[in-house]
């Protein structure tokens, strides 16, 4: 069992540092470039959403990453103080964004839940989102070619 935790300004520069971090953080783990790639996609679509969504433009607010090791399973939160989702059944749903005008592709959660093997979120309007994923390495059966 390994575990860090991180706090970071929810800034658009951060997104690249914080799925930096956790891949450094998976190595050890022994992950395949493809399981590595999935991670810092799904960290990448964690983060941008509370950089995008979760303060308002002109404040930025705190984002925590927290990652624990259990045998070949990573799992990570992220999580931000920010205004939160009102309906969550809404926001997971393919192709919904509430922000359309600014091209987005409302994919971000589908994205992560694709990519990773756990997934889940949790929110509370004005309180705050926690997205919590996990990754189970080497859960192909088929050798381990990278
Ligand atoms: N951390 C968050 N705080 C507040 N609202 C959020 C947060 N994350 C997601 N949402 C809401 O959930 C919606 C869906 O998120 P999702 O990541 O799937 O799509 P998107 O961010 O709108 O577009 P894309 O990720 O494709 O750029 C968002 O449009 C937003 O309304
Ligand atoms: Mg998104």
């Amino acid at each position: 069992m390994n575990q860090m935790q991180l706090k970071f300004l929810a800034r658009s520069e951060n997104e690249n540092f914080a799925r930096n971090v956790v891949a450094a953080f998976a190595l050890p783990l022994n992950p395949t470039l493809s399981e590595l790639s999935d991670v810092k996609t799904a960290i990448s679509e964690a983060v941008t959403n509370c950089i995008v969504h979760a303060y308002p433009a002109d404040e930025s607010g705190w984002i925590t990453l927290e990652c624990v090791t259990e045998g070949d399973t990573l799992h990570i939160t992220v999580s931000d103080s920010g205004k939160g989702i009102a309906d969550l059944e809404q926001a997971l749903a393919p192709f919904y964004t509430s922000l359309p005008d600014e091209e987005r592709s409302g994919m971000g959660f589908t994205i992560m839940q694709t990519f990773m093997s756990g997934f889940s979120v949790e929110s509370e309007q004005g309180v705050g989102t926690t997205v919590k994923m996990s990754k189970k390495f080497g859960a192909r059966t088929n050798g381990n070619a990278r």
